[in-house]
């Protein structure tokens, strides 16, 4: 299968060249899987409602088929055929939030899309998202688009179109080609429980957004499961893994500085190839070994380090990098995505200092 590119300038929305999009809409309306931008991360697309495209986007991935995948629209119209009607909470969190990173668990309409779509599970995850180019493809093809990141599954997800090329290259049958994502993580994705919002993935949108919106908001542990069931299954499984080992630190900035240049110096010392992520606020203290050093963005600005991660992860394993020590922040705002996606790249490995 040869990948088709298609390049698209969508700095500015109202110019948006539309006509670009209807070669890629077309090849969705076949069925055929396509990769789109997003504002948070790279998705590979294909029509919700077909079976066979969607089992396309699980073969180009190598994803576990217990994995549920998100369904993108572009106007609440689409959602009368996907979705039960709404809960009030439901409409409100649309009012604030769509278009924007937040993705909602449904009760999903029989039949709406195709099984692979849900996992078997009877509801249904659905955003917005609000991104000019994704917009406009999804309303050009005139179909619910299934998308999960267009990763190979356990890789980093995508924030440019060369990452998608560098994982899926041959495996699917385009990429519209949008830039680079602003937000960098993906999208939160919460499950309404009697009125409650529960976050089952921290992401774009953070609580203290939603707290603005609604009274009461639960962040779900990981490990808990309603009804014996996984209540995000894509939780199970391992995520966003560099190829390299890694352990997040977390201390008092001068301690956490020098316990990991002391691992990264014994590493070092036995020929292997290691490096460091830190806030750009303590590069200096850093200094000494800069070289490996990679400044994943400010801590007083955490966007710049959500936009900058995936592609931090991809860059260690070009480079052959086999041991990686971490800083963390706190856990506020973005910090709730940014640590969640950290401690998945590390496996859970953790050090107190
Ligand atoms: O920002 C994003 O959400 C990106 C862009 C492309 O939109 N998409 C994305 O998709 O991150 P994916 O497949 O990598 O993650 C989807 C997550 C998984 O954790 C999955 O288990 C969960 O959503 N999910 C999907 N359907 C669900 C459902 N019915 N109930 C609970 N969790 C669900
Ligand atoms: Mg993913």
């Amino acid at each position: 299968m040869s990948t088709k590119v298609w390049s698209i300038d969508s700095i500015d929305s109202q110019q948006l060249n539309t006509a670009l999009l209807a070669e890629p809409a077309q090849l969705l309306q076949q069925g055929r899987t396509i990769a789109l931008p997003t504002e948070t991360v790279y998705g590979l697309g294909a029509d919700a409602r077909n079976a066979e495209a969607v089992a396309a986007i699980f073969q180009a991935k190598g994803r576990p088929s217990d994995n549920p995948l998100i369904v993108h629209i572009a106007d609440t119209q689409q959602l009368q055929s996907l979705v039960e009607p709404l809960s009030p909470l439901a409409v409100t969190l649309m009012d604030h939030f769509w278009p924007g990173p937040l993705t909602i668990v449904l009760p999903a309409r029989p039949g709406a899309v195709a099984p692979q779509v849900t996992a078997g599970l009877s509801t249904v995850a659905v955003r917005m998202p609000q991104h000019p180019v994704a917009l406009a493809l999804i309303r050009a093809a005139n179909c619910p688009v299934a998308a999960p990141s267009a990763n190979r599954s356990g890789r980093p997800s995508p924030t440019t179109a060369a990452h998608v090329l560098e994982d899926l290259d041959g495996r699917i049958d385009g990429v519209v080609d949008g830039g680079a994502c602003g937000i960098g993580v993906e999208s939160t994705v919460v499950e309404l429980v009697d009125g409650v919002v529960h976050i089952l993935r921290p992401g774009g949108v953070t609580t203290e957004q939603l707290l603005e919106v609604v009274d009461e908001v639960i962040v779900a542990d990981e490990l808990v499961t309603l009804n014996n069931a996984p209540r995000s299954p894509g939780m199970k499984y391992t995520h966003y893994a560099p190829q390299g080992s890694m352990q997040l630190v977390q201390g008092a900035a001068e301690a956490v500085a020098t316990f990991i240049q002391q691992c990264y110096v014994e590493a070092h010392a036995q020929g292997k190839k290691a490096a460091m992520l830190v806030f750009a606020e303590h590069a200096h203290l850093y200094r000494d070994y800069a070289n490996d050093v990679h400044i994943i963005g400010r801590l007083d600005q955490l966007a710049t380090a959500t936009h900058h991660l995936y592609a931090a992860l991809r860059t260690f394993d070009e480079q052959g990098v086999q041991l990686i020590w971490a800083e963390t922040c706190p856990l506020e705002g973005l910090g709730h995505a940014l640590m969640n996606r950290l401690r998945k790249a590390a496996g859970g490995n953790f050090m107190q200092v």
